[in-house]
């Protein structure tokens, strides 16, 4: 089983590097902000909750996203494994999904960091708000977003290091580059 965890601040190319980690691997896939976003285009209490935290650049509940994320594992079953987008984002978070691995007889393989320099994730969000209209990628939740990173997600860098599972990669440039420098992160670790 291939459990990788893709890591970086809002912007830094999880989504888009995930795309092609999946490809190549085989793997499943969890973004939870596409799970909250898809509560959200449903309108479901749950959504509702999210969309207020969201819209304000805060993180959702650690209880209540690690039962989501659980549920989502149950559901797979059998697979080859999975990659991790957006969670975990937190400390606890991390100790949950290391533990619900372990009670699988799994554990993480690799955690990706993607670093990014802060004004490349404003630009990119900026862009991406224009083209896309996400709502939370406007100038004012941006900004929350990337405090809340700083102080609740950046920590996990060290974390994952004690854990032996940490692989820095310059997310700045070429998504060919980027996704080479993936891969041959995960393969060494394979
Ligand atoms: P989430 O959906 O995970 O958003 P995020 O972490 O803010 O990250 P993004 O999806 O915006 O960026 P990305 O890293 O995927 O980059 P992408 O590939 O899209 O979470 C949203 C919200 O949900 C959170 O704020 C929180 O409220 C809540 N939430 C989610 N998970 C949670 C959790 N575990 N706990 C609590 N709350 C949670 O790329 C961005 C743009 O850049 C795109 O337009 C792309 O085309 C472009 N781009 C990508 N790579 C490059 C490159 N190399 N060069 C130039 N442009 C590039
Ligand atoms: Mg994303």
């Amino acid at each position: 089983m291939l459990n990788i965890v893709i890591f970086g601040a809002p912007g830094s190319g999880k989504g888009t590097q995930s795309e092609r980690i999946v490809e190549k691997y085989g793997l499943n896939h969890i973004s939870t902000g596409e799970v909250l976003r898809g509560e959200i285009a449903a309108g479901t209490e749950l959504g509702k909750t999210a969309k207020a935290l969201i819209d304000n650049g805060q993180l959702i509940p650690d209880a209540l996203m690690i039962e989501i994320l659980a549920a989502k594992l149950d559901a797979f079953g059998e697979c080859k494994g999975v990659i991790f987008d957006g969670f975990p984002r937190t400390i606890a978070q991390a100790e949950a999904l290391k533990q619900m691995l372990n009670s699988r007889g799994q554990d993480v393989t690799a955690m990706i960091e993607l670093d990014v320099p802060e004004a490349e994730l404003m630009t990119r969000l900026l862009k991406r708000g224009e083209e896309s209209g996400r709502a939370d990628d406007n100038e004012e939740t941006i900004k929350k977003r990337l405090v809340v990173y700083a102080e609740q997600t950046a920590p996990l860098k060290d974390w994952y290091k004690n854990d032996g599972k940490h692989c820095y990669i310059n997310g700045l440039g070429d998504l060919d580059r980027i996704f080479a420098d993936i891969v041959a992160a995960i393969d060494s670790r394979i």
